[in-house]
């Protein structure tokens, strides 16, 4: 077999980039591991930046989020029961659109059929080759047996958990991470969103997030020890110590409701220098991972394909690599500014066992000063929203 570009991993980052590189007429191949079932069952956030929401509309994959998607103006923050909103608009211009990323996957695998684009699903032992070569290839097998795809250029978009930043010889390879003492327990329920905005909540007891899905779906977050188990958490003790970290009048208008899905996420930031090996590039989760917090993980993989996106397309329709050249710094740009705000989020609104009353006393002045500063929220609106590619 042979293509122009091979993509490994069919999640967000390998569909959308094959999504817009086929309908600039350039051929590729997308090698997943799992079924597309399983793709799909992958319950993740959902807050779009209006970067990722336009290349979906650019991909032709846009009609759903702009029918069923809502737009939010602003988020809330909140600080031992008292709120305050942050006005996304007033501060920055911009806004957010919520939608599941499982509807967003949904959306690229029936843009991607419509188009006949090749996705290849349980695709095992997929091993990258000759990648310091012109003539890179990939390999793996199926209940079809030995299969080898010679290309120009592999997209390596197969998550944190991936091959593809491992072949990048570790001599090479700079990591940067830290993991937070802390996971979020999160619970989807079919119960109306407690407010109209997302509820960002610090509380002695801990973090809490008020999230939806849609307006008969609500996502719903604590902070919990890295030690706690799901098994630890019943319906009822999730929603007594939710309702215990939001704010009086939003703890007396929740809705409970039994969970339809219950799991913990730990919390890392991490970041793989540089993107490029040879022709191959990294792309999304394969090269870095946010703290939810920011909600950015989705938004960054979605900058980093406009950037490949950008590169790939110069290269095979204006004979340009410059482009290519500078993908992994122009990518890593825009990704540790993410960092920064996802790790700023992430140190202001949650409980760390190693802080004393000093580290409480700042993060609460940090948030009296985004209360009352309109730079200090333009700064956090510009961030939240999307800074630009
Ligand atoms: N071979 C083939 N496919 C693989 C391999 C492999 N060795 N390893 C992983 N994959 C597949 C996974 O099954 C998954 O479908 O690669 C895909 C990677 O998708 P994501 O992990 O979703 O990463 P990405 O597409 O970059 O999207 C980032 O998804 O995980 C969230 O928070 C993250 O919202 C962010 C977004
Ligand atoms: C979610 O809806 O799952 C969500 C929203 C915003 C975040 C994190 C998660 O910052």
């Amino acid at each position: 077999m042979r293509t122009q570009v091979a993509i490994i991993g069919g999640g967000p980052s390998g569909l959308l980039l094959s999504q817009l590189l086929n309908r600039a007429g350039i051929a590729t191949v997308v090698l997943e591991r799992q079924s597309r079932d399983y793709v799909l069952s992958r319950i993740r956030a959902g807050v779009l930046e209006e970067g990722l929401a336009g290349l979906l509309r650019e991909a032709g994959a846009g009609a759903r989020m702009d029918r069923d998607g809502i737009v939010h103006h602003g988020c809330y923050l909140a600080s031992n029961g008292k709120k305050f909103r942050v006005d996304f608009r007033a501060a920055s211009g911009k806004s957010v659109m919520v939608y599941g990323q499982t509807e967003l996957t949904k959306d690229l695998y029936a843009a991607q059929d419509a188009i006949g684009a090749t996705v290849l699903h349980g695709a095992e032992d997929v091993a990258l080759h000759d990648l310091t070569t012109d003539a890179p290839c990939v390999t793996w097998k199926d209940q079809n047996g030995q299969h080898r795809l010679e290309c120009d250029f592999i997209a390596g978009c197969d998550g944190f958990h991936g091959v593809s930043r491992q072949a990048i010889p570790t001599q090479i390879r700079q990591n940067f991470e830290k993991v937070y003492p802390f996971g979020w327990l999160g619970v989807l329920s079919r119960t109306p969103p407690v407010s109209d905005e997302l509820i960002y909540a610090a509380h002695d007891r801990g973090f809490a997030l008020a999230s939806m899905r849609n307006l008969m779906l609500s996502r719903s977050y604590i902070q919990v020890p890295l030690t706690d188990r799901v098994e630890d958490w019943s319906d009822d003790a999730f929603w007594q110590e939710f309702r215990a970290r939001m704010p009086e009048d939003v703890a007396t208008k929740l809705v409970t409701g039994p969970s339809v899905e219950k799991s913990i996420a730990p919390l890392r930031s991490f970041v793989s220098e540089p993107m490029r090996w040879g022709q191959l590039f990294l792309c999304g989760d394969a090269a870095h991972i946010v703290p939810p917090t920011g909600a950015k993980g989705l938004n960054l993989a979605a900058s980093d394909v406009h950037y490949l996106f950008e590169g790939l397309s110069d290269h095979y329709l204006r004979r340009d690599d410059r482009g290519l050249e500078r993908y992994s710094e122009r990518a890593l740009q825009r990704i540790w500014k993410a960092m920064r705000f996802s790790w700023w989020m992430t140190m202001l609104l949650h409980r760390f066992p190693e802080h004393d009353r000093y580290d409480r006393r700042m993060q609460n002045a940090e948030l009296t000063l985004l209360q009352s500063s309109d730079a200090a929220q333009r700064v956090m609106a510009e961030n939240y929203t999307g800074l630009p590619y």
